[in-house]
């Protein structure tokens, strides 16, 4: 099969924000607990972090990971996770149906995220609690005043202020499962509150109020629309996600789903014109995607697993070839959307529906989906260009016409041009023709490449089986994409 991808100097999406390659860590499973901090552990450091995990976080040069929650969230009270440990409370954990013990809170998790080079986008309870929890919770974090909450934290140890600068307000708050879900009135109202004290507290601070749990929420749209038009003068971002699965084993179909990312995403982002337009406001309101990835077989084991367990195996999906696929997709889906989605979070980080696996007591590993991430978020920065594409198509079981080619050109603005491209035949490898206008003194000098005969292909924590390789450029006029690959083209200026 035969491909083009046009691009042109002068053709920018707009600007990446670097956000776009954040991540999530949830209270959740062993997402915290046995994670990102096991005390026991051999790595450990002086405060009980792993440090092989911290390692594999620094190589996916994290920017920003979002805390706590998650469905956790909306019942979480932060007071528990600060100061003394041992007069820490043990807390039956709702959302997941485990016992928390706190020993992490936001206390130590700012210290964690600082030991990993990242940020943290802060989540306030707007489930069991609301504008009250959020502004202390804000204070204790961000003020430097001489008041009860600043003092708080400084009689724990941090003079300093954490300086959070992100904050989301509660979590998936239209779905029945969320604790103490809402309809769209009551959490516009809800966040619109809490938004108007915490942006008093601090007001420097950016808010994300909840958007839909996912496109197929019977409410998806409506949602959207009442709750912006509660909050639309208090926040900057509306959150949007997104898990995709393959339970009917048609790859084709699967992979596809890159393109209903960029459907969801176009539409919420219509949604926000429509509210500002109605508003007559200035303020574009911007997305925050905040939960995305590959997630199907390990959906509700919590209803399934033994209850009451501090850090049980949960929704440890472990992932294969096509997996990594989509998710490169998805990346790319970020980076072409990249005019309104400021800041995305691949769900989760660690163990969790993770791209990083912890042995309790033993090592780190990592999975497929490792290896787009990371070079998404290496590579991905400055500016994303249109990309022109000539293929094949293939029709889904929906009827849709998806091309066999998947891509997106980033221009560092540093001198270098990157093409991720996935290759979605099962069969019939690609031969690339880049037509790179107004790039005509840069060369290629890399192709790094995804691949493996078994597209259902998984690794394990004694096997890399997919992982990336160099391959040898011998033509630099086309370049062969193999069946069901991923791929990635770097070009330098001579
Ligand atoms: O990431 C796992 C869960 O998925 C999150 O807690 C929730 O927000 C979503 O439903």
């Amino acid at each position: 099969m035969k491909a083009k991808i046009t691009v042109n100097k002068n053709q920018v999406i707009g600007a990446i924000d670097n956000r776009i390659y954040g991540s999530f860590i949830e209270h959740l499973g062993r997402a915290v607990y046995n994670g990102i901090y096991e005390p026991t552990n051999a790595c450990a450091d002086d405060k009980g972090f792993r440090t092989d995990v911290i390692e594999l976080v620094k190589k996916l040069n994290v920017p920003i990971v979002r805390y706590p929650g998650g469905n956790f969230v909306s019942g979480y009270n932060w007071e528990d996770g600060v100061g003394d440990k041992s007069k820490r409370p043990r807390k039956m954990e709702l959302a997941w149906l485990s016992i928390e013990t706190n020993e992490v809170g936001v206390d130590e998790f700012q210290e964690w995220a600082k030991r990993a080079g990242t940020d943290v986008m802060m989540a306030v309870n707007l489930g069991t609690r609301g504008a009250d929890e959020a502004r202390n919770c804000l204070e204790y974090c961000n003020s430097v005043t001489d008041t009860y909450y600043a003092n708080l934290r400084r009689k724990n140890g941090f003079e300093e202020p954490f300086g959070f600068k992100l904050w989301c307000l509660g979590n998936e708050m239209d779905g029945w499962w969320q604790i103490c879900s809402k309809t769209a009135d009551e959490y516009g109202r809800a966040a619109t509150e809490a938004a108007k004290v915490m942006k008093w507290v601090d007001p420097s601070i950016e808010l994300v109020a909840c958007g839909s749990s996912d496109m197929g929420m019977p409410t998806f749209g409506e949602w959207e629309r009442t709750v912006l038009d509660h909050t639309y003068d208090y926040i900057d971002y509306v959150s949007l996600h997104c898990y995709y699965g393959n339970k009917e084993n048609n790859t084709p179909d699967f992979l596809a789903n890159a393109e209903n990312m960029d459907k969801f995403i176009r539409t919420v982002a219509n949604i926000c014109d429509e509210v500002q337009k109605k508003k007559n406001g200035t303020k574009q309101i911007n997305l925050s995607f905040d939960e995305w990835n590959v997630w199907y077989r390990t959906k509700d084991e919590e209803k399934t697993a033994e209850r009451w367990q501090v850090a049980p195996h949960l929704l440890e999906e472990k992932y294969n070839l096509e997996d990594a696929l989509l998710v490169g997709c998805m990346l790319m889906s970020l980076q072409n959307n990249c005019d309104r989605v400021k800041i995305a979070c691949i769900a989760q980080l660690v163990n969790v529906i993770a791209p990083i696996m912890t042995e309790n007591g033993g090592g780190a590993w990592m999975q497929t989906i490792f290896y787009p991430y990371m070079y998404a978020s290496l590579k991905g920065r400055g500016e994303t260009l249109v990309s022109k594409v000539e293929c094949d198509t293939y029709k889904t079981t929906k009827g849709d016409s998806i091309p066999y080619l998947y891509t997106s050109a980033v221009d560092s603005k540093e001198g270098e041009l990157t093409v991720f491209a996935v290759n979605r035949s099962l069969d019939s490898d690609m031969e690339l023709t880049l037509s790179l206008e107004g790039y005509e003194d840069y060369k290629l000098v890399d192709h790094t490449e995804v691949y493996h005969d078994d597209i259902k292909v998984e690794n394990d924590k004694d096997n890399q089986r997919v992982y990336p390789v160099s391959r040898e450029i011998n033509d630099t006029s086309s370049v062969i994409l193999k069946k069901h690959s991923w791929n990635m083209l770097t070009f330098k200026k001579q």
